[in-house]
């Protein structure tokens, strides 16, 4: 059978916050013993043309994957990808989720990205009971969905597009007619007293890769709901909620701090209440949580003393240009999106310029105590630490990991990017890192610099067979390779 998502291929990518190893992190986090990555077993529901799966596949040649989709043009067209690379450990199979069953095995993780609000009501339901049914004892389950209230001003902006498009159909001609309207509602909004919340969709709707915005909002199904109509969704098949994938997206952040005294008052200890009043304050849109067994007894929050069996690195930089480790000095240290930390505590300034010298490497907690301490001239104390590390993470700053990066932070005399980078670059400018986000590398011929990475090129060698591409002085083109790996370095692509 044929379907819409193979008359206009849905164009699928790596998300690191479906990756394993960010659900075991929450899952060792909320104090499960979920499987270690390197002998885990995977299942994506939905899963395209395995972009999401071939890199997880790739980085981690001891696991096992299995995709299912219902679109056989992208199983098959992921599956001639599997075959060049020639791995053995990811399956795709041409299937409706609707025909599966236990007879999969047993997972200990199940992703499905982007499926939930976009399939039919017996297929959700299906999606919940086969995760429950092949789900390992402390195994985790990935689900997005578009959440409310948020969805309703997609729903608004759906509805005005599908009101337009009328008896239109067909690619092209919807895509067209969607954004003519939502152009024509651009046009009509004044600056002064516009709602951030309504522009920001007008912009994901004028921004989005084509193909997306005609699955993701002209489709035939929309179905968002509400944070606790998804909890008592999945309890209904034996899952409870563990976290939000992005766990710094469970915090209030700017919510003023008597409103979240308020809902925490009314909250009580219910996680689900709590964060459903978030939800309304934030006007959420969309949600990407982690279930478990119902059975499991879970904390109300991530425990500290789970810290050192977890990998910690920080894009986090010091403002300052000398940072002054002593007591009493603060020190900022400032990384992604805003997030940033400010402190005069010796040890944490200590480890925050650890984790920032290391980046994009991850350090083991105990060795960043360590050397903490010893850079810092303090005893170490893990507790101290275990608790600055968990408020770092919730704020964002640190990133938390179940098992080490495969990635160098220096450029080392032979540079090794991994040959799915390697392959990817002769493609296209978006590359996989091996944690799993997508990076881009605009400039073509850094493209073809990191092509050549294969491990067997020094400095002089590639600065060889790239002059015909750069055509510089030799001086000036072996200054630019330098620059161009260290940036490389910088993004995780380097291995070797
Ligand atoms: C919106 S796309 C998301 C793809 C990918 N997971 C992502 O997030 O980029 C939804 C995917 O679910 C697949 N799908 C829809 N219904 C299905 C079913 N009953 N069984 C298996 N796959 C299905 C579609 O073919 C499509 O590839």
């Amino acid at each position: 059978m044929s379907t819409l998502y193979d008359e206009v291929l849905y164009p699928n990518a790596p998300f690191s916050q479906t990756h394993p190893d960010r659900l075991a992190t929450l899952a060792t986090l909320f104090g499960m013993d979920p499987a270690p990555i390197h002998g885990c077993r995977v299942l994506e529901l939905g899963c395209g043309d395995g972009q999401n799966l071939i890199p997880m596949a790739f980085e981690n040649p001891t696991a096992q994957f299995l995709g299912l989709d219902i679109a056989g043009v992208a199983i098959r067209a992921g599956n001639q990808e599997i075959a060049t690379l020639g791995l053995t450990n990811l399956r795709l199979e041409h299937a409706d989720i609707l025909d599966a069953g236990p007879e999969l095995g047993t997972f200990d993780y199940v992703i499905a990205h982007g499926f939930y609000s976009w399939v039919p009501e017996p297929v959700r339901d299906k999606l919940l009971a086969l995760a429950k049914a092949v789900l390992a004892p402390h195994g985790v389950v990935f689900v997005s969905y578009n959440a409310l209230p948020g969805g309703r001003i997609r729903q608004m902006f759906r509805d005005m597009m599908l009101f337009h498009l009328g008896p239109v159909t067909g690619f092209e001609a919807g895509i067209q007619g969607a954004r003519q309207v939502v152009g024509w509602f651009q046009a009509s909004q004044h600056s002064e007293g516009e709602s951030s919340i309504i522009q920001a969709q007008v912009d994901s709707i004028m921004e989005r890769q084509p193909e997306c915005l005609y699955h993701d909002e002209l489709g035939s199904v929309y179905h968002p709901v509400y944070f606790q109509e998804f909890a008592a969704h999945a309890a209904r098949f034996g899952l409870q909620f563990l976290s939000e994938a992005n766990y710094f997206e469970m915090q209030p952040r700017s919510l003023p701090a008597a409103v979240v005294a308020e809902i925490d008052r009314v909250a009580g200890s219910d996680r689900i209440v709590r964060d459903q009043y978030l939800d309304f304050m934030k006007c959420r849109m969309f949600r990407q949580s982690l279930l478990c067994h119902h059975s499991i007894v879970l904390p109300e929050a991530p425990l500290a003393a789970r810290l050192p069996s977890l990998f910690v690195c920080s894009a986090a930089k010091p403002v300052s240009a000398k940072p002054d480790l002593s007591s009493g000095v603060a020190e900022e240290f400032r990384g992604e999106r805003g997030a940033g930390v400010t402190t005069a505590h010796p040890l944490t300034k200590a480890a925050m310029l650890l984790l920032a010298e290391a980046w994009p490497q991850t350090l083991s907690t105990g060795d960043l105590l360590a050397a903490a301490s010893r850079l810092a001239g303090q005893p170490p104390d893990p507790q101290g630490l275990a608790h600055i590390l968990l408020s770092a993470y919730t704020a964002g700053v640190i990133e938390l990991h179940a098992q080490p990066a495969h990635c160098v932070a220096r450029v080392s005399q032979f540079p090794t990017a991994s040959e799915l980078a390697r392959s990817q670059a002769r493609r296209g400018r978006l590359i996989t890192t091996p944690r799993h986000a997508t990076v881009e590398v605009a400039d073509e011929k850094v493209r073809a610099l990191l092509a050549l990475l294969d491990g067997t090129h020094d400095v002089a060698a590639l600065a060889h067979e790239l002059q015909p591409v750069f055509q510089l002085p030799e001086d000036e083109l072996v200054k630019g390779i330098q620059l161009n790996l260290t940036l490389l370095a910088g993004m995780g692509l380097l291995v070797g």
